[in-house]
C-alpha cells in the first residue's frame, strides 16, 4: 500500500506509523507513507488554511487553495492516485472495502479534514468520501490511520502469519471466536476443555459455534447478511433449540 497523507497534524500520523506492525511493514516496503503538511501549500503571509463559511454559521472551513496546490504538487510525478477524503459524511468503511483497497494498484491520497469541513470544491479532486463511523471526530487523521492499519494487515507478509487474517473476525463475515492462552486455569476461570482435547474437528466446530453465538447476541444483522454453510445451519438450529429449552 502506497499513500500520501495531507494533514495539518503530521505528528499524529507519524506517531502511529512508528510502532509495531505498521513500523515493520514500512521497513519491509509493504507500506509506504509520505506525509505532507497542508500548511506548507499555503501562499499567503499568514499561512492560513481555514476561513469563515460563506452564508454564516459556526466554525471554520478548510480553504480550497492549499489542498488544490498540494494535489498539483503530488500529481507532478504522473503516478495514478486514488484520492480519499475522510469525512463523517462519507460512505462507511468496512472489511470488504479494506480488502478492495488492499488490491488497489494506485497510490492513495488521504485528505484529512479539520474544523467544520472542507470547501465543497475540494470534492472535485476526490474519488471516495469515507467515514469510519457515525460519529464526528475533530479531524480525519484517526480515520486515515484506521484505514491504513486495516488495509496494511491484509497485505501479504505484513502480519508474519497469514493464517491470522484468514482465520479471524470479518473474513468470516461474523465476529472472531474466543481465544485462550496459558495458564489453563486462572483465578478459577478455566480454558474450555475442547481447546485442549487435540480434536481439531471438534475445535473448529466449537469455534464457529461460539462466533455465531456472540455475533447473534451483539450483531444479528451480520448473521442475517452472511452466506450460511450447512454446518452454520446445523449450529444455528442447535443454538435456537437450546434457547427454546432455556426459555
Ligand atoms: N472526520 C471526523 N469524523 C470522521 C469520521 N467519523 N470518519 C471519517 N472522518 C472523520
Amino acid at each position: 500500500m502506497k499513500c500520501d497523507v495531507l494533514t495539518l497534524f503530521p505528528e499524529i500520523i507519524t506517531a502511529y506509523l512508528n510502532e509495531s506492525i505498521l513500523k515493520r511493514a514500512r521497513a519491509a516496503n509493504l507500506l509506504e507513507v509520505n506525509i505532507h503538511n497542508i500548511r506548507d501549500f499555503t501562499s499567503d503571509p499568514h499561512r492560513s488554511v481555514d476561513d469563515y463559511p460563506f452564508g454564516g454559521g459556526a466554525g471554520m472551513v478548510l480553504k480550497p487553495e492549499p489542498l488544490f496546490s498540494a494535489m498539483d504538487f503530488l500529481e507532478k510525478d504522473g503516478e495514478p492516485r486514488r484520492v480519499i477524503l475522510l469525512t463523517p459524511q462519507g460512505r462507511p468503511f468496512h472489511q470488504a472495502l479494506a480488502e478492495e483497497y488492499a488490491g488497489e494498484t494506485r497510490r492513495f491520497v488521504f485528505i484529512c479534514g479539520r474544523y467544520e469541513g472542507v470547501d465543497e470544491r475540494v470534492k472535485t479532486l476526490v474519488d471516495d468520501e469515507i467515514s469510519i463511523g457515525d460519529y464526528v471526530m475533530t479531524g480525519g487523521e484517526l480515520a486515515a490511520l484506521v484505514i491504513m492499519d486495516a488495509v496494511t494487515r491484509l497485505v501479504p507478509g505484513a502480519l508474519g502469519d497469514e493464517r491470522s487474517v484468514e482465520d479471524e473476525s470479518f473474513s468470516w463475515g461474523i465476529f472472531d471466536y474466543p481465544h485462550y492462552t496459558r495458564p489453563r486455569e486462572f483465578r478459577g476461570l478455566h480454558v474450555p476443555p475442547v481447546l485442549v482435547s487435540g480434536d481439531h474437528k471438534e475445535i473448529a466446530y466449537w469455534r464457529r459455534k461460539q462466533a455465531l453465538i456472540k455475533t447473534l447476541e451483539l450483531r444479528p444483522d451480520l448473521v442475517e447478511k452472511m452466506e450460511l454453510t450447512d454446518i452454520d445451519r446445523k449450529i444455528l438450529s442447535e443454538i435456537t433449540k437450546k434457547a427454546g429449552e432455556d426459555a
